[in-house]
């Protein structure tokens, strides 16, 4: 009976060296990831009949990745990102922790400490003549009562669909704003409307995408961290319908509660409540944070809801 080359004996002392099983210190739980890594690397070798030539092209394509710093949204591109997701999600409804707003993917472009303000706060830094948008909403947690106090912390792209400080000719912090919700739990904030974007034409991400014949691009969309004390810290984004690559993310990020209908304004009077200029664009969105794993009050929902089943 043959056996397969990954199961040579020599290949798996190799493997167990190289693991650092035979190494005195270091880390168990490391040593055994690498383990897999190392053995599902072999075994996807010898079952392709991978070449040098090929073995050598894919050492120096993660040369490339990193040069770029384009690793983490290749893994949005090949929703590995969304994959996380999914398990958290499978995690929580496994333990009763399920409910509230949905998460969904960060992606590689969010900046720290962004301005705080209460309420309300002006996004855009008016370089851009985006069309206006008002976008608003209500932070609530898993009974329907306002959260007080919650931060939303909001980052979106501009109109070329490019990121403040990863695009070096915007002002620092441009369309990136966190906001503390009022006493009534809302938010509001004046900005452009965003528009969708692609990977960079002549990166790694891309060409790995060409290959596999898929592109690379997203709808229009904005992103969101939500939280609040006592809370699940929800990472989310919505994703504007309307847009053509709303349901052909190349990052798999749209999700059915996540999708937000802008609706224009005409009404001056409204305009002119909102301190805008005329006509814009309004974009509605509340946010249902669940309390966390940790607290009490989550031991005392799990609490209730298993007597309710
Ligand atoms: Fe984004």
């Amino acid at each position: 009976m043959s056996i397969s080359f990954d199961q040579h004996q020599d290949v798996i002392k190799l493997l167990e060296i190289s693991s650092g099983f035979t190494s005195e210190g270091g880390d168990l739980r490391f040593k055994k990831i690498m383990h897999q890594l190392l053995s599902d690397i072999c075994l996807l070798i010898e079952r392709h009949d991978v070449t040098p030539e090929e073995f050598w092209q894919a050492v120096n394509y993660l040369h490339t990745l990193g040069g770029r710093q384009e690793a983490a949204l290749l893994a949005a591109g090949l929703g590995l990102e969304h994959y996380l997701d999914l398990r958290d999600d499978e995690r929580e409804r496994a333990q009763g922790l399920a409910g509230g707003t949905p998460r969904t993917i960060e992606g590689p472009l969010y900046v720290a400490n962004a301005p705080l303000s209460e309420g309300f706060a002006h996004m855009d830094d008016g370089a851009d003549a985006g069309e206006p948008m008002w976008l608003h909403g209500q932070v609530k947690d898993a009974d329907g009562r306002p959260l007080a106090g919650a931060v939303v912390d909001i980052w979106h792209a501009n109109t070329l669909g490019n990121y403040s400080f990863f695009d070096k000719s915007q002002s620092d912090f441009n369309l990136r704003r966190r906001v503390k919700t009022d006493v009534n739990g809302r938010y509001a904030v004046r900005s452009i409307l965003p528009s969708g974007y692609g990977c960079p034409p002549d990166g790694p991400t891309q060409a790995l995408l060409n290959r596999l014949g898929r592109h690379g691009n997203r709808p229009a969309h904005i992103h969101f961290f939500v939280s609040a004390p006592g809370h699940k810290h929800l990472t989310t984004q919505i994703n504007l319908s309307g847009d053509r690559y709303l349901w052909d993310d190349f990052a798999f990020a749209t999700r059915h509660e996540l999708i937000a209908d802008p609706v224009k304004v005409t009404d001056p009077a409204i305009a002119a409540q909102r301190d805008l200029p005329g006509a814009h664009t309004e974009v509605t969105f509340d946010f249902s944070l669940y309390p966390t794993a940790d607290s009490e009050e989550q031991n005392r929902i799990k609490r209730a809801r298993a007597l309710q089943n």
